[in-house]
C-alpha cells in the first residue's frame, strides 16, 4: 500500500465515469433510474435514507447535480425542469422592491419575463450593455441593486462580459452576480472561480447535448441563505427535473468535454471561413480576433470560445431567410448545443423590440465534419445571394 495521496482526477475523467456512480446493490456501472415518488419511513419515525418525497429531491437528480457541481467547481447544484425554471427561481428569491441589472443582449424569453412578469411581482429591472463595465456601473442603484445577471457569451451577438470585473462591481454595491453560462459551458469557463455567486445553465443545450431533454441548472458558490431560498422555491413550486431527464442528462454529461472540444473547434474553423465570405457582411464569434469581446474571452474562456456563432447576411433579412431555406445538412430549428448543427433566422423568433439584427442567422455547431458544414452553408449562401 502506498502512502501517496489519492490522485485528483481531472474533470474529464470524473465526468466520463459520472463521478464513479456505481449501484451499491447490483454493482452496475450505470446507476438505476430512481422513479419512486415516496419512501418508507423508519419504524422509529425517522427518514434515515435522506429521502421523503419526490418533489423536493430524487436520487437520480442528485447524481446529475453532483457531476455538474464538480464540473463548475461549486459545493452544490440544483436541477430544474427547464432553463427558464432555474433562472426565474433566482429572481423569485429576491424581495419586492429589489433592483436587478441584467444584460440587454441575452436569451430573449428571459429578458421578456424580466421586463414583464418580474416587474409585476415588484422587481425593478434595468437592462444594461454589461460588456461595457461603465454602463454596468451606471445601471447599479447603490443600496437597491441586489442582483446582477449576465449572460456571456450572450445570445445572439456573442458579446462577452468580463465576469471577474462584473463580480467586483456587483459585490462593491452589495449585490450578487449570477451568470448564464449556457453557451460557454463549464468546459470553457467556470464563473464561480472568477467571483460569480451563482451559475445558471439551460441544461437543455450542450450539457445534455442530444436535443432530447429540457432541463435547467443552478450551481452556487456557497450554500448560503439565498441558496436555501432557491432550494425552497424549487421544492414548493415543484420545479425539480424528472428522473428520466436527469438520467439522460447524467449520460450526456459523460461526453461533455469531448463534445464541447469538437463543437468549439468546428465553430472557430467555420467563423474563420465565414468571416470574409462574399455573401457574409460579418461573422460574430468571440474567437475571432476582431470580435469586440475577444480579449476578455481569451482571458476568461479556456480551450475554446464556444459552439455558437452568428453571421449577418450581406443581402439583408430576406436573403438571410432564403439562406436558411436552402441548407440541407444544417437543421432549420431553434435551440442550441446538440450534436446536430442548427441554423435559425433569429429575429423571426425574438420579434419586435429585440436587439437582434434582421439579417442575422444564428448557428449552433454540432459534431459533424466541419468541412461538410461549411460546404452546405457556402452553397446555401451563394444560392440565396443570386
Ligand atoms: C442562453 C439561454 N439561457 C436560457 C435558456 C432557457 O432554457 P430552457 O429553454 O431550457 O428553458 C435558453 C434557451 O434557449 C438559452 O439559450
Amino acid at each position: 500500500m502506498s502512502d501517496a495521496a489519492p490522485p485528483r482526477w481531472s474533470r474529464r475523467t470524473l465526468a466520463a465515469q459520472a463521478m464513479g456512480c456505481i449501484d451499491p446493490v447490483t454493482k452496475a456501472i450505470v446507476p438505476p433510474i430512481h422513479v419512486a415518488t415516496t419512501y418508507i419511513r423508519d419504524e422509529d419515525n425517522a427518514y434515515r435514507s435522506g429521502f421523503v418525497y419526490g418533489r423536493p429531491d430524487n436520487a437520480t437528480v442528485r447524481e446529475a447535480e453532483e457531476v455538474l457541481a464538480m464540473l463548475e467547481g461549486g459545493p452544490a447544484a440544483l436541477l430544474f425542469g427547464s432553463g427558464m425554471a432555474a433562472a426565474t427561481a433566482v429572481f423569485q428569491a429576491l424581495d419586492p422592491g429589489d433592483h436587478v441589472v441584467a444584460s440587454k443582449v441575452m436569451y430573449w424569453a428571459l429578458r421578456n419575463w424580466l421586463t414583464g412578469e418580474a416587474t409585476r411581482w415588484g422587481l425593478s429591472v434595468s437592462l444594461a450593455e454589461t460588456d461595457d463595465l461603465d454602463a454596468l456601473r451606471r445601471a447599479i442603484e447603490p443600496g437597491r441593486t441586489k442582483l446582477v445577471w449576465i449572460e456571456t457569451p450572450s445570445n445572439p451577438l456573442w458579446t462577452v462580459t468580463d465576469i471577474a470585473a462584473a463580480a467586483e462591481i456587483a459585490h462593491a454595491a452589495g449585490a450578487r452576480l449570477a451568470v448564464d453560462s449556457t453557451t460557454a459551458s463549464p468546459i470553457h469557463t467556470q464563473p464561480l472561480s472568477l467571483g460569480a455567486d451563482i451559475v445558471m445553465h439551460a441544461a437543455t443545450k450542450v450539457l445534455n447535448g442530444h436535443s432530447d431533454v429540457v432541463a435547467g441548472a443552478l450551481v452556487t458558490a456557497s450554500e448560503d441563505d439565498v441558496w436555501a431560498r432557491i432550494t425552497a422555491i424549487r421544492r414548493q413550486q415543484g420545479a425539480i427535473l424528472g428522473p428520466f431527464e436527469a438520467y439522460l442528462l447524467l449520460r450526456g454529461m459523460r461526453t461533455l468535454p469531448l463534445r464541447v472540444a469538437a463543437q468549439s473547434a468546428s465553430a472557430l474553423a467555420l467563423a474563420g471561413r465565414l468571416d470574409g465570405h462574399p455573401a457574409v457582411a460579418a461573422a460574430l464569434y468571440p474567437g475571432l480576433p476582431r470580435h469586440p469581446g475577444h480579449a476578455v474571452a481569451a482571458r476568461q474562456m479556456r480551450d475554446g470560445f464556444g459552439y455558437m456563432l452568428s453571421i449577418r447576411v450581406a443581402g439583408g433579412e430576406q436573403t438571410a431567410i432564403a439562406t436558411a431555406a436552402r441548407v440541407g445538412l444544417w437543421k432549420r430549428a431553434t435551440s442550441l448545443g446538440g450534436v446536430e448543427s442548427l441554423i435559425e433566422h433569429r429575429a423571426s423568433i425574438e420579434g419586435p423590440g429585440s436587439p437582434c439584427p434582421p439579417d442575422l442567422l444564428r448557428l449552433s455547431v454540432g459534431i459533424e465534419d466541419p468541412d461538410d458544414l461549411y460546404a452546405d452553408l457556402d452553397a446555401a449562401l451563394r444560392a440565396a445571394a443570386r
